[in-house]
């Protein structure tokens, strides 16, 4: 017997609806097949799934409700109790407005097109046979464990896309590494939609590394889809979506409408009469370690769907009214305003793949690169037309604004430093040179000795009289793939990489941040956290998941050789120490003290850094060049106010090259 399938809702306080009165109004009461006001006061959750719907070959199996409208809501202890509950789905699926909270003098609204009678949600399934995915072996069809890594046409996932073959024999990790990744899809309704975090055999309490997490994804999902395997990442955007629209409450308050879970896990609910059901259950951060806000997933989110359209062809996914709608959401909960100062994103601790405190609340770089990117990747994305285009103003608005202040403040090198070194404080004006009011003695010692002439890099934080000058290698990596920095301080990243290669790469790449938090600072700053002491996991551990994004780096700007230097050092490992999720000391020696082995971002991080070297056009694909036209757009209108002081524009000239 199939499961049936649904979203599981956790118990929520009865006034969920409250914040969408301006939504549902603008409905078109006919519309519906259900009595508006019985399913708001008839629903005791704040809570409401979308009802998924599956292709006719699937309905039998994965929809037993047959009367419109009406679903299951299944509670966290598995209880089930019946009320209307496609209401959210039929929302996004009907409205032709999505009125927004947040910012409207930028915006004033989102507007869906067409919003009635436009396609509804729909989960096709790509796969023609059902029995492909049920082969254990084999799930998507991607692993062949014989050696034959060809005549994998038939395979295309339906996009047309043709599978690329390597152009020679796999070597056994590589086939190890694709077993692993296959092995560690998961299932919903008969079709994959994820892959785990961590498949450790020996794993006795696996916390939540046995749900799908967003962030960890995306290198399975760039795996698969160099592979020409589109289905499992198509479907998994979908699903993504429709858990996007959940409202999700901490301790009674709901963080904003467009957040994207940090991770979801299939479970299986037993129904009446021996039967059971499949439900999708999110965490957004209420049942995490720390309570962690996932700030990266939904920039993660639309990285990858530009990643899909770009690597499949397959645009009409983004072009969708429901697509496009969580493209808006994720923007508009990016792009509200709030007390900040800044361009940049303002993020409590954790939020990232550092999803721990590690001192890095504020303006981390991380997020700002995700950030960057996820906005020129909705800037090709998003449909312009009389409801979007204040949106895209503000979206080219801020992307100009964002990089000039990350390559304006953030960047160091040795003459940056210098300048530090001499700054005057306590400037009170708006011509201050030392404008956060940094004081030098704040320079770290280890700074001055280790920064390369030919190098730099971009800082982990900036705040006021606060410059976080520890070096996160994902943020900079990132920062050279969407050129959220300048051609040049790109390549002094790499520069400094290179430079530096004994205390970031060691044994194993790369470090997660260099240097480590140390004595008082790691007391005071991590809180005495036992499990990021100095030179383990966040805390200055190696993370070989960073080896695509290093990939990616390194083959934008031309640097083949150093990206290859990585790979082999990590092959020399990954698979004779079972695919650790990190490392520790400090130049990366051992297996992390308490890494999970098998660690599926481990193993796609990998295999993706394999394909992309093999596939140079296709790398191409996933990373941004500098967009002229942004740098022109001045936010400040200096021009037209006539404003005598515009730092930016002061710095113009030495920021466009
Ligand atoms: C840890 C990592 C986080 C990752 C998760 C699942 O919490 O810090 O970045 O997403 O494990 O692998």
């Amino acid at each position: 017997m199939k499961p049936s399938c649904r979203f599981l809702i956790s118990k929520k306080n009865p006034v969920f609806f409250k914040h969408h009165h301006s939504l549902t109004s603008n409905l078109s009461g006919n519309q519906f097949s259900f009595d508006k006001n019985k399913q708001f006061l008839a629903c005791p959750f704040r809570n409401l799934g979308f009802r998924t719907i599956f292709n006719e070959a699937q309905k039998s199996f994965c929809v037993p409700n047959s009367s419109l409208g009406q679903s299951r809501l299944t509670t966290r202890d598995g209880r089930g109790v019946s009320v209307v509950a496609s209401c959210a789905s039929q929302i996004r699926e009907f409205s032709t407005s999505v009125e927004t909270r947040v910012n409207d003098k930028n915006f004033e609204r989102i507007y869906v097109q067409n919003g009635i009678n436009v396609k509804p949600l729909v989960v096709e399934r790509i796969d023609k046979d059902e029995n492909v995915l049920g082969a254990e072996e084999s799930r998507l069809g991607v692993l062949v464990d014989d050696g034959e890594s060809v005549n994998r046409e038939n395979l295309d996932g339906g996009l047309g896309v043709k599978i690329i073959s390597p152009k020679r024999e796999e070597s056994d990790m590589e086939k190890e590494a694709w077993k692993l990744l296959n092995n560690a899809v998961v299932m919903y309704c008969g079709s994959p939609v994820g892959t785990v975090a961590a498949n450790d055999p020996g794993d006795k309490m696996p916390l939540n590394y046995d749900q799908v997490f967003i962030r960890d994804f995306v290198p399975s999902a760039l795996a698969f889809l160099l592979r020409g395997e589109g289905e499992i990442v198509k479907n998994f955007l979908l699903h993504t979506l429709q858990l996007q629209s959940w409202e999700k409450t901490v301790d009674c308050y709901s963080p904003g409408q467009g957040l994207m879970p940090a991770s979801f896990k299939v479970r299986t609910v037993p129904l009446d009469d021996d039967k059971f059901e499949e439900v999708l259950d999110p965490d957004f951060g209420e049942s995490a370690i720390g309570r962690v806000a996932p700030v990266d997933s939904g920039l993660w989110w639309i990285i990858l769907l530009r990643a899909y359209g770009k690597l499949t062809g397959d645009y009409a996914l983004q072009e969708r009214v429901d697509v496009q709608t969580g493209i808006k959401l994720i923007l508009n909960l990016c792009l509200a305003d709030g007390f900040d100062m800044f361009p940049s994103l303002l993020v409590t601790d954790g939020s990232c793949m550092i999803d721990r405190r590690m001192g890095i609340h504020g303006h981390p770089l991380e997020i700002q690169a995700l950030f960057y990117s996820a906005l020129r990747s909705s800037r090709e994305m998003l449909v312009v037309n009389d409801g979007s285009k204040n949106l895209v103003r503000a979206v080219n608005n801020r992307l100009s604004a964002l990089s000039f202040h990350i390559r304006e403040y953030y960047w160091v090198d040795m003459k940056k430093i210098n300048e530090i070194y001499r700054y005057k404080t306590e400037e009170y004006s708006t011509e201050a040179t030392n404008k956060f009011n940094i004081y030098p003695e704040q320079i770290p010692s280890w700074l001055m000795d280790w920064v390369p002439e030919e190098g730099g890099y971009l800082i982990g934080n900036l705040q006021p009289a606060h410059m976080d000058f520890r070096f996160f290698t994902l943020g900079n990596l990132w920062s050279v793939v969407s050129s959220l920095g300048t051609p040049k301080q790109n390549e002094a990243i790499l520069n400094l990489i290179e430079a530096k290669w004994d205390d970031l790469v060691g044994n194993m790449p790369l470090k997660i941040c260099y240097p480590a938090l140390e004595s008082e600072d790691w007391r005071i700053i991590t809180g005495s956290d036992p499990k990021n002491t100095p030179w383990s996991y966040h805390n200055g551990g190696s993370w070989p998941t960073l080896l695509w994004q290093f990939t990616l780096a390194c083959m934008k700007m031309g640097r083949m050789e150093l990206a290859q230097k990585a790979v082999a050092l990590a092959e020399k490992r990954l698979h004779a120490d079972h695919w650790p999720e990190y490392y520790d000391t400090r130049t990366g020696k051992f297996i992390g003290k308490q890494a999970r082995l098998y660690q599926t971002w481990t193993v796609a991080g990998f295999l993706t850094s394999k394909v992309l070297l093999e596939n140079p056009e296709r790398a191409s694909l996933l990373f941004w060049d500098e967009d002229y036209e942004l740098l022109e757009i001045c936010v400040c209108g200096l021009s037209s106010s006539g404003r005598k002081r515009c730092s930016r524009f002061a710095a113009k000239s030495q920021i466009l090259v």
